[in-house]
């Protein structure tokens, strides 16, 4: 039985700021977590693991130490907040009042003005999910958006509670198939 690994990359200069999207850099604390994760992938010793990252570089820092073939995927990438990007919620709120309170009536469908939902997000990893499906035992380093999209999946969760999953930093989560369905367990790595 494979498994699936899934980790947002490590803490980054933005995530400091608490601003969303760009592509950002990781923090001391994020070089850390990559160390460690590393770490923690070599303990393992998972056969024929793969690993997948976005095309944004604090993926690509984060898995910079694995000692596995890796694939970047486009379509990992961070949900596209449009006009919002690289804001804080404080300055969408501010900037943007009607828009910050309609995400907050419908998370799930509400699309950033030249950006996207989490809707659309779904719609965008159909492919990788369908791949995932056929692949061995892989880690994947992606986003928080990405992360709540395919764990909804993989876990069954309906669309209204996808955009409130919880997916920490620095947390390793681990997906194996039993009977119906999937085991989640969430490991924290310490940096
Ligand atoms: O803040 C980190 C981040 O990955 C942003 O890039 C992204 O817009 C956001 O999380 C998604 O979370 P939420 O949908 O809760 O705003």
């Amino acid at each position: 039985p494979r498994t699936i690994y899934l980790a947002r990359h490590g803490e980054t200069m933005y995530n400091k700021m608490g601003r969303i999207g760009g592509d950002s850099d990781l923090s001391d604390n994020g070089e850390r977590f990559g160390e460690a994760l590393a770490q923690y992938i070599k303990e393992q010793d998972i056969p024929k693991l793969r690993v997948w990252t976005s095309w944004l570089k604090r993926t690509i820092q984060t898995s910079k130490g694995i000692d596995a073939p890796q694939e970047r995927w486009k379509a990992l990438n961070e949900i596209d907040a449009g006009i919002c990007e690289e804001m804080t919620y404080a300055d969408i709120k501010q900037k943007f009042p009607v828009d910050f309170a309609a995400r907050d009536q419908n998370k799930f469908s509400y699309r950033y003005p030249r950006g996207e939902s989490y809707e659309d997000l779904v719609a965008r990893l159909e492919p990788v999910i369908m791949e995932l499906e056929r692949q061995g035992n892989v880690l994947l380093i992606a986003h928080q958006a990405v992360i709540r999209c395919l764990l909804a999946y993989f876990l069954d969760k309906p669309s209204d509670k996808l955009p409130y999953i919880e997916v920490p930093l620095h947390t390793i989560i681990k997906l194996t198939p039993v009977a119906y369905g999937c085991r989640v367990e969430y490991i924290p790595i310490d940096v």
